[in-house]
């Protein structure tokens, strides 16, 4: 693995954006710029590289199951995860029960050093935002959670300094603020001028790009590593080509599934480090994992594949 340091990382990608050629022959090659067969992308404020696609907990109620077999699907979507490279898993106290299925899945899979656990405090009130992280120490069955993020920045500034308090202890590795909303965008941009983060979590995808111009530069200045929620619009872009195939200038950058064509878009953004699709199902947890193999679309077949969308 070619570990980019975060200065460098940053120069690189900086430089890129300000010569206006998103995801050229230059960036493509920071974009690839590491050895390993599965896309990854630096952490900046450690270097530490991630792989760029992981797997979100709120789709399809992934907390909310009537039988074993519900509950063996969820874990095989988990171990789909961790046994082909992915480590990345998303969760938060409020998708009804995830928490609890992912910390009784990584117990069970015996996998639990594999994966980079992201949660969230996800409530009102301080004191009621230290309660509920305990909870999730309790429900995902661990001291330490990889990244805990404020959720849709409730009591950003109060649950910041519990998050960097417990960072401090060792009980979280990193720490970030989500949203999902493009009306928050500058609010999440004010929070990453002020504070130190580590994360910033929000929706990229090709039907709501509105952060190229405001979440994203404000990452890249300030070294905050980017999460993208909702990669497929929460399946609605799935359904936006149903009924087609794949353009055959796509199998040229190696997409031959809609899901991979959705998630090579948004990796071919040099600013952003992991995407985290949601899936109950193991099939799509691979085919997912995809998108992080071969190379990424340059300037032109990124602009093909905007254009490709818009004229749906
Ligand atoms: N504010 C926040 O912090 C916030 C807000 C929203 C979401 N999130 C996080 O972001 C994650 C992703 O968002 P999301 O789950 O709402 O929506 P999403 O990832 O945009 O879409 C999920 C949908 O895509 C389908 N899907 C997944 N992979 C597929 C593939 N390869 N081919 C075809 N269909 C596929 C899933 O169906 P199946 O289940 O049937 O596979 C599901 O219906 C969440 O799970 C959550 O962890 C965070």
């Amino acid at each position: 693995m070619t570990d980019i340091s975060r200065k460098e990382f940053l120069k690189l990608s900086g430089a890129a954006i300000a010569s206006g050629a998103l995801a050229s022959s230059g960036l493509d090659s920071i974009a690839n710029a590491q050895s390993r067969e599965l896309l990854h992308r630096p952490i900046h404020s450690t270097g530490e590289m991630i792989p760029a696609v992981g797997l979100g907990t709120a789709s399809d109620g992934f907390g909310r199951m009537s039988s074993n077999d519900d509950y063996i699907r969820r874990r095989n979507a988990i171990d789909a995860l961790l046994s082909n490279g992915g480590t990345v898993i998303d969760t938060s106290p409020t998708y009804r029960g995830a928490e609890a299925v992912v910390g009784r899945a990584l117990d069970d899979l015996n996998k639990r050093d594999q994966c980079f656990l992201a949660t969230k405090t996800s409530i009102f009130g301080k004191d009621d935002g230290i309660e509920q992280n305990a909870r999730s120490y309790n429900a995902l069955k661990t001291n330490s959670f990889d990244l805990l993020q404020v959720h849709n920045l409730k009591d950003t500034d109060d649950h910041l300094e519990t998050i960097n308090a417990l960072k401090a202890e060792g009980k979280v590795r990193y720490v970030g603020i989500t949203h999902v909303r493009s009306r928050l965008n500058n609010e999440a941009v004010h929070f990453i001028e002020d504070n130190k983060l580590d994360f910033i979590q929000c929706q990229y995808n090709m039907m709501d790009r509105s952060i190229e111009n405001s979440v994203l530069p404000a990452a890249r200045e300030h070294g905050v590593a980017v999460m993208i929620n909702v990669p497929f619009a929460r399946g609605r872009l799935f359904r936006a080509v149903s009924g087609k195939s794949v353009p055959a200038w796509a199998n040229e950058f190696g997409v031959d599934t809609w899901g991979k064509f959705f998630l090579k878009f948004i990796l071919s953004h040099p600013d952003v480090t992991v995407a985290i699709p949601g899936t109950i199902n193991d099939y799509h947890v691979l085919d997912n994992l995809g998108a992080l193999k071969g190379r990424l679309p340059t300037a032109v077949e990124r602009n093909k594949m905007i254009q490709y969308y818009q004229d749906l």
